[in-house]
């Protein structure tokens, strides 16, 4: 008994102590870098860590190793330098918003992240991730200054989103093999080269804004492929069998479209507005699930191997291809309306949007039916709904 007596302070007293050194959970508030000093002493810390934003110059946390929940800073725009050299890991979220002046990350052996969420840092140019994250949930880096993402080698990654960096040049992520969320690439420097030399499998991908893209590995993707306002002259995906909708939109130079393995598209094809494409060929497609939609100026549209289309089949161009094989279709291949229509002046996506960007588009005066729908769905609708998805996404993700 007397032993309890005693020894029930005493832990307590070891608790209180513990508390205070190194957090008991709850969140631990940073206001100065005195405060942070005070846990240079703990190799863990026990909760959240919130760096207030009147925070100034140049931020150290020392000593610590682990933080056992996020790592926050939001709106601190006078912190210049963010350092944590013993830092390993952070197991929640490392979320950094609105560090406007901050020119200098230094986390030299930080290799795993709960999540990493950036956004706002528009003049910090390099991660400063020495050793390399190599495990992370998620990443999303938003309108940072980075010139590329050294210091990220991922193996595998949920949602990955770099928008808005409008000095990434080039991004290379070697080691990516597989994603299991959104990879989302859009607004960045507007000759970004994506180099995904390794990824293999993936739900979506989206591209917009880049000047090449390499992906050579990839062999299917659960969700949607899609490629919008891009400026590279060719694509090639040689392995990819597999992916849900299709889409190469707005892509003004796109001459080639290399995708000689691809057999089935789990969803929508859509190909319009990729004004040199004189050539579309798919030799090994064979199901569509959903419709196919090609609109623009070619010459020539091959699907050999085609052999069921369970939406409908739009095929319409300034260009002179032949509709005769497709024709023969229409009864049993095709399921849904269709259209094919070649040497038109005015080619239109199956809802009416304009499929070329030289021609007068949907709004023509030749009196053709398609006019009507022009004005329900326009072709601006249709990027401006998937942003709102990524940007809903992404609110959820900052919330
Ligand atoms: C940053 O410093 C400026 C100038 O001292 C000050 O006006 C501003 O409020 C500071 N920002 C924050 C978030 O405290
Ligand atoms: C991708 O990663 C997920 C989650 O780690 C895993 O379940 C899935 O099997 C992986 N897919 C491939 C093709 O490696
Ligand atoms: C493409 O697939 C083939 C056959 O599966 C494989 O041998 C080759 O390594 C793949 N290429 C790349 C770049 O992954
Ligand atoms: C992912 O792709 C699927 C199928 O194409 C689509 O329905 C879904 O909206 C996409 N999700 C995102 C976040 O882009
Ligand atoms: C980026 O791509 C979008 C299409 O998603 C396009 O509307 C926009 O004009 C492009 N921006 C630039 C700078 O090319
Ligand atoms: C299209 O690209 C593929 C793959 O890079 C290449 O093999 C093919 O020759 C190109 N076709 C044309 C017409 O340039
Ligand atoms: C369109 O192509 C067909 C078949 O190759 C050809 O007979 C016809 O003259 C071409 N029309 C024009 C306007 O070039």
């Amino acid at each position: 008994m007397a032993f309890i007596k005693y020894a029930l302070p005493l832990l307590a007293a070891a608790q209180a102590v513990f508390a205070a050194d190194c957090g008991d959970g709850d969140t631990i508030r940073i206001r100065s870098q005195s405060d942070l000093d005070k846990y240079n002493t703990c190799e863990t810390l026990e909760g959240d860590v919130e760096l207030d934003k009147g925070l100034v110059d140049a931020v150290t946390i020392n000593g610590v190793q682990r933080i056992k929940g996020a790592l926050t800073s939001n709106g601190a725009d006078n912190i210049t330098q963010l350092s944590a050299p013993s830092l390993e890991t952070i197991d929640k979220t490392f979320h950094l918003q609105g560090l406007t002046r901050l020119t200098a990350l230094d986390f030299p052996e930080i290799n795993s992240v709960g999540e990493l969420d950036f956004e706002a840092i528009p003049i910090l140019q390099s991660l400063g991730f020495t050793k390399g994250i190599t495990n992370a949930g998620g990443v999303s880096i938003v309108n940072t200054g980075l010139t590329s993402l050294d210091g990220i080698s991922l193996n595998s990654v949920g949602r990955f989103i770099i928008t808005d960096n409008t000095a990434l040049e080039t991004v290379d992520v070697n080691n990516l093999k597989n994603a299991t969320n959104l990879i989302n690439f859009a607004g960045n420097y507007k000759d970004l080269e994506i180099s995904l030399p390794n990824l293999a499998s993936g739900t979506n991908l989206t591209i917009r804004n880049v000047s090449t893209v390499s992906v050579p590995s990839l062999e299917k993707l659960e969700g949607q492929l899609g490629f919008w306002g891009n400026t590279f002259s060719s694509l090639s995906a040689p392995n990819l069998t597999e992916a849900g909708d299709l889409v190469f939109e707005d892509n003004a130079r796109l001459s080639n479209i290399s995708l000689p393995a691809l057999e089935t598209v789990n969803g929508g094809f859509l190909i319009t507005r990729n004004d040199e494409l004189n050539s579309i060929v798919f030799p090994k497609l064979a199901t569509v699930t959903g419709a196919i939609d090609f609109s623009g100026a070619f010459d020539k549209a091959s699907l050999p191997a085609l052999k069921n289309v369970r939406g409908g089949f739009n095929m319409q161009s300034t260009g002179n291809f032949s509709c005769e094989t497709f024709n023969s279709w229409k009864d049993n291949t095709i399921h849904g309306t269709y259209k094919c229509e070649a040497e038109t002046d005015n080619p239109t996506t199956s809802d009416g949007s304009s499929g070329s960007s030289t021609s007068s588009g949907g709004s023509g005066s030749d009196g053709s039916d398609d006019e009507d729908d022009a004005a329900v769905l326009t072709t601006a609708n249709v990027p401006v709904m998937a942003a709102a998805a990524i940007f809903g996404m992404l609110f959820q993700y900052v919330l």
